[in-house]
């Protein structure tokens, strides 16, 4: 019988299926997935899991827009999601879906456990909550508070930049009070639990030292949740149903926890920065409150961010995955994400960065490597590698030398979950193996007799090494080590634990013909090609009235808001004057169905007009009086269907095409300018 492989269970956070998933997403689910194909290639057996986190307010509340139950929106979007993951070749193991019926009734009877056994209990809540983030603060958390003319706070905007709303409400509290002296020590005790370990001195800064509060987790303002059993009209806190996906997946509580007994605790627990507290503070204390042991790493990631930082719609800067992928191919994409964030800290796409990886990385060190050793072994072998005989030449010593800590530092990276520094070290191997070329000069040894034996070792060189760097790539890229494979006629794959540049097999025959993996591409084409898809993303399929007519109105010359939304000049931006302004009247054009007629307080002398094409989106259109947006105020007025326009709404456009003004909290007054 063969012997039981050691476990290695790995998640990603289950997302919300609230909008498309982006480059950001994609990062967390590719990492986690090379991490599962390195354990799985070392000989363990690999649980990996991902899924979606579907219940809560902002659900419910997108769901209603579209005029749809929450149950068919997430259902339509968890599709999109699944399929998203199946076109980057995402191995994961399982998919939950936290409207899974084992997770809701796992998740009810381990919120009943905990209050059984009295670590929750009913109290009343005051304090504001942001159901972007589905997340409550207390005031001094706030990054930002509205006051009114005594000093009261009545609004404000938590630390991502989320409104929030004041919430009272009755709710039950969990006792993380009573857990706070016992995660410090665990803390303590396992310095590995938290990576990089800052983020540990964070939490204990930030969360425990201050004193942790009891955290209020059940809801009765909305209902799309799990019910609480023993009463009903409360559900659970999205975080506590969430957070427990990690092990219902496995079947704790359910029918059969073979699966929960065989892999628990999880390995790493892969996250933004942005939750590390959840996952650290919140989720420790319930599975410890559950008698349950702490997953051994969770390991918190940076960011990847724009040139003009986050990721965001209305900044139209959005790089979505399938994007980079339909053009340059998955292992483009896949090397670039894992290769352009750094540990820990965040990392930066640029178009420029992009294409630059494809260039030098893909197509000039690597593709080239492979394309050089087929012909040169076509030429000069007949097509027959030759067998490997170790270290001849210093120049073979040194290339021998380098794969073996190649290796052995790939492994030790991999490890610790730093793919960018994995990464650089197999492309040592890669440049190491294009200077072997250089300095041993094959179509020197070509032209005489007395080399042909050093010509053979050196194509076995060049045979051997590329397979160790087909190998050690095979966890980041699904593509191209097949075809490295290939082309060198070798059988894939390898065994990974023993990987070693000596047991290349002599004798496989290379295609005739290698053709390129990775083409170059034409820089400005493709910087172009990017940058016209990132400002496409948010913009309509038919581009709104509204729109166009902004665009006919600036100079392009000047302020470079045309197709491409390049960097502007501050000089441009500044000459934009946006302002608060409150809808008095709202009428339809006649004649014009789309657009929308609106009058307008800007704080200025009085009305302003503005005509918008957004009636599609707005058949109740009456209710926006009253409301505040902002404006564009110093466009050149101009005609539309006989009437004055003068000005620009701000909207924004969401993934199915729905446009939305921007509204802003009423307190702000008409006419302030924004900067
Ligand atoms: O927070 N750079 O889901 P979410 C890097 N449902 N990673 C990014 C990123 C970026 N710009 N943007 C997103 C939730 N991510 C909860 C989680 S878990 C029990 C519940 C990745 O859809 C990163 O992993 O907002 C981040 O933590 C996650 O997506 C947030 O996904
Ligand atoms: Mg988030």
């Amino acid at each position: 019988m063969a012997e039981s492989k050691p476990t290695f269970y790995i998640t990603t956070p289950i997302y919300y299926p609230s909008g498309r998933l982006h480059i950001g997403n994609s990062y967390t689910t590719i990492a986690c997935d090379a991490v599962a194909r390195y354990k799985r290639a070392m000989g363990y057996d690999v649980f990996f899991l991902t899924g979606t986190d579907e219940h809560g307010l902002k659900i419910e509340q997108k769901a209603d827009k579209l005029g749809m139950t929450p149950q068919a929106y997430v259902d339509k979007m968890a599709k999109g999601i699944k399929a998203l993951w199946k076109k980057l070749e995402i191995s994961n193991t399982k998919f939950i879906r936290t409207t899974d019926d084992y997770h809701e009734k796992a998740v009810a009877q381990i919120f009943q456990q905990l209050q059984d056994q009295g670590d929750i209990y009913l109290g009343e809540y005051t304090g504001w909550y942001s159901v972007s983030d589905e997340e409550y603060f207390t005031e001094s958390q706030l990054a930002e508070v509205y006051r009114d003319d005594n000093g009261k706070v009545i609004g404000g905007k938590a630390p991502s930049g989320h409104e929030v709303q004041l919430v009272h409400e009755q709710s039950y509290f969990f006792k993380m009070s009573k857990y706070a002296d016992w995660l410090r020590n665990y803390y303590q005790e396992h310095p590995d639990f938290i990576q990089p370990a800052s983020r540990m001195n964070e939490m204990i800064k930030n969360f425990i030292d201050p004193g942790l509060e009891d955290l209020a987790v059940s809801r009765t303002t909305f209902h799309w949740g799990v019910p609480v059993k023993s009463d009903p009209k409360h559900v659970v806190y999205v975080w506590i149903d969430a957070l427990s996906n990690y092990i219902t997946a496995l079947g704790y509580d359910g029918q059969d926890d073979s699966g929960f007994k065989k892999y628990w605790p999880a390995d790493v627990q892969m996250v933004g920065k942005e939750i590390v507290r959840f996952h650290t503070i919140y989720w420790p204390i319930i599975l410890h409150a559950l008698g349950l042991p702490l997953p051994k790493t969770v390991y918190g990631h940076g960011w990847l961010l724009m040139k003009d930082g986050k990721m965001s719609k209305s900044k139209g800067n959005v790089i979505y995955p399938e994007t980079l992928m339909d053009r340059y191919g998955l292992d483009a994409l896949r090397y670039y994400l894992l290769r352009a964030m750094p540990y820990a800290n965040d990392g930066i796409f640029t178009p420029e960065d992009f294409v630059d990886r494809v260039n030098f990385d893909l197509a000039n060190d690597l593709g080239n490597l492979l394309n050089r050793t087929v012909s040169m072994i076509n030429k000069y072998e007949n097509g027959v590698i030759p067998a490997f005989k170790p270290g001849v030449t210093d120049f073979d010593k040194e290339l021998e030398a380098v794969s073996k800590q190649t290796i052995a530092n790939f492994k030790k990276w991999m490890e610790e979950l730093h793919f960018s520094d994995a990464l650089a070290e197999i492309w040592k191997l890669v440049s190491q193996s294009n200077k072997y070329i250089d300095q041993t000069e094959p179509w020197v040894l070509a032209k005489r007799d007395e080399d042909q034996e050093q010509l053979a070792s050196v194509m076995a060189h060049l045979a051997a090494s590329l397979r160790v760097i087909a190998e050690l790539i095979s966890p980041i890229m699904t593509h191209a080590p097949k075809e490295i494979f290939h082309q060198l006629g070798l059988d894939e794959p390898i065994d990974l634990k023993n990987l070693d540049i000596a047991d290349l097999p002599a004798g496989a025959k290379t295609v005739a013909k290698g053709t390129p993996i990775f083409p170059r591409v034409d820089v400005d084409e493709e910087v172009n090609f990017i940058k016209t898809k990132m400002t496409t993303n948010t913009k309509a399929k038919g581009r709104s009235a509204m729109k166009a007519a902004a665009e006919k109105q600036f100079d392009p010359e000047e302020t470079n808001l045309k197709l491409t939304k390049k960097e502007v000049r501050f000089e441009a931006f500044e000459k934009i004057e946006l302002k608060v302004a409150e809808i008095l009247d709202v009428k339809k054009v006649e004649g014009a169905d789309k657009l929308l007629q609106f009058r307008l307080d800007a704080g200025d002398d009085g009305d302003r007009q503005i005509l918008s094409g957004i009636a599609k989106w707005y058949p109740d259109y009456q209710k926006l009086i009253g409301k505040k947006v902002i404006i564009v105020s110093n466009l050149k007025p101009r005609k539309m269907r006989g009437q004055i326009s003068q000005g620009m709404l701000l909207s924004v456009e969401h993934d199915d095409g729905n446009v939305e003004l921007v509204t802003v909290d009423s307190h702000l007054e008409n006419g302030l300018t924004l900067e």
